[in-house]
C-alpha cells in the first residue's frame, strides 16, 4: 500500500487496478442534496435501500463499510480469532494478507497457477482445508490476474465446509459474463464489494458487506469501534451514484473493450511475455519471460516515466500488473514505452 500511494505515480500510469475516476460534475449532485449530518445509526436507510436492491438481498444481510478495505477487515475481524486458521489464494491481493496477520490469524494458502490462468481450483482448496480452517478468502475476479470463476466453481468451493469470504469488487467489469453474486448462493458466503473499483468512484467509499443476519449484526458491532458513522456527504451522495450505476457500466464497458483490444495487440506484439488473456476485467498478470521484472520496472520509471505493478506485490517476482481502466490514449502510449523497456532490456 505504501507502493501504491507513493510510488505508483508516473506520467504513464498502468499501475492502478480501477477505471478512472469519475468528476463530481459528471453525476447529478447539486449542493442542495447535500448535507453535514444526517440519520445514519446502523446505515443510512436510503443507502441502505439501495444497496440492498443493487445487491439482490435484504436489508438486514447489508452492512455498509468504508470501501471494500474495511468491508474485508470487518469480515475479517469478526470471523477470526487470534490463532484461528484462514486459507487464503496466492497470489492475492495484498492487504487481504496483511489483515490476517493483523489479526494473528494462522495462514495456509492454495495456489493460483499462471499455468491454469489463474483459474480457482476446488480441488487445489480442499486439499489445502484442514479441520481447523475456519475461512476460505478468495476474489472473484482474481487480483492480479482478472480470472473469473463460474457459478459451478464458487458453488463447489461453498460445500468444501468452512465460511468463503468471496471479494466481488472487480466483478462487474465481466459485464453480461459475471456469475450471480456468491452472496445469492448460500449463507456460508460473505461478499464484500464498493463502487470503487468498476464504477470509478473511489472517494465515495461506498464499500458494503453481504452476510447472514446474524453475522450482520457482529459487523456492525465491530464497525461500532472504527468506521462508527460514515460521512453523511459521502453516503448521500453514493444514493445518487446509484441512480446513475447504468450509464456509468455502459461508459465503463465501452472504455475496457478499446482499452483490453489495445493490450491485447501489445501481447500479440512480444515474444518476452506471456498471459492468460481474458475478454474481461481492469488487469492483467504477464509473465517476463527473459530478465529481472526488478530491473524492468525500475527503466520503465526512471527512463520511460511509466509505472506498472511489480509482482513482488503478489509474491510472483517473475510476474507483473498492467491496469487499463485509464484513458485509451496514455494507456496506448505506457504499452509503447513498456515495449520500449522490454527492447531495452533484450540489448543490455
Ligand atoms: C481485491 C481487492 N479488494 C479490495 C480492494 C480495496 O477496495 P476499496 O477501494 O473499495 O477499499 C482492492 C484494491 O485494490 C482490491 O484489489
Amino acid at each position: 500500500m505504501p507502493w501504491a500511494k507513493l510510488r505508483s505515480h508516473a506520467q504513464f500510469n498502468l499501475a492502478t487496478s480501477g477505471v478512472a475516476h469519475w468528476k463530481l460534475r459528471d453525476l447529478p449532485i447539486k449542493i442542495e442534496d447535500l448535507e453535514i449530518s444526517g440519520l445514519s445509526k446502523y446505515g443510512f436507510e436510503p443507502l441502505q435501500r439501495a444497496l440492498a436492491k443493487h445487491c439482490g438481498v435484504t436489508e438486514d444481510r447489508i452492512v455498509a463499510a468504508t470501501g471494500t478495505s474495511m468491508a474485508n477487515y470487518l469480515t475479517l475481524a469478526t470471523l477470526l480469532k487470534p490463532g484461528d486458521e484462514v486459507l487464503i489464494e496466492e497470489p492475492t491481493y495484498e492487504l487481504l494478507l496483511a489483515v490476517a496477520k493483523h489479526i494473528g490469524a494462522t495462514i495456509s494458502r492454495f495456489p493460483r497457477t499462471h499455468e491454469s490462468g489463474f483459474a480457482l481450483d476446488p480441488q487445489a482448496i480442499k486439499r489445502a482445508v484442514t479441520p481447523r480452517t475456519k475461512l476460505i478468502v478468495i476474489a472473484n475476479l482474481h487480483n492480479p490476474s482478472s480470472a473469473l470463476a463460474d457459478e459451478a466453481t464458487i458453488r463447489a468451493i461453498g460445500e468444501i465446509g468452512p465460511r468463503v469470504l468471496v471479494d466481488e469488487v472487480y466483478l462487474d467489469a465481466a459485464f453480461e459474463r459475471a456469475p450471480r453474486s456468491a452472496a445469492l448462493l448460500g449463507d456460508q458466503f460473505v461478499v464484500t464489494s464498493s463502487l470503487t473499483k468498476v464504477y470509478g468512484l473511489s472517494g465515495l467509499r461506498c464499500g458494503w458487506i453481504i452476510a447472514e443476519p446474524e453475522l450482520a449484526r457482529a459487523m456492525w458491532r465491530l464497525n461500532d469501534l472504527l468506521g462508527v458513522i460514515p460521512a453523511h456527504m459521502a453516503e448521500l451522495a453514493s444514493v445518487i451514484a446509484f441512480g446513475e450505476l447504468p450509464r456509468i457500466l455502459a461508459n465503463v464497458r465501452e472504455r475496457l473493450d478499446k482499452n483490453r483490444a489495445a493490450l491485447h495487440r501489445f501481447f500479440d506484439s512480444r515474444a518476452d511475455l506471456e498471459a492468460p488473456r481474458f475478454p474481461f476485467g481492469t488487469t492483467a498478470f504477464p509473465k517476463l519471460l527473459r530478465g529481472s521484472v526488478a530491473s524492468l520496472c525500475e527503466r520503465l520509471r526512471n527512463k520511460y516515466n511509466t509505472t506498472v505493478v511489480p509482482g513482488e506485490f503478489f509474491e510472483m517476482p517473475d510476474h507483473f500488473r498492467i491496469g487499463i481502466g485509464g484513458d485509451l490514449e496514455p494507456l496506448e502510449e505506457g504499452l509503447r514505452r513498456l515495449g520500449a523497456a522490454l527492447d531495452d532490456m533484450m540489448e543490455s
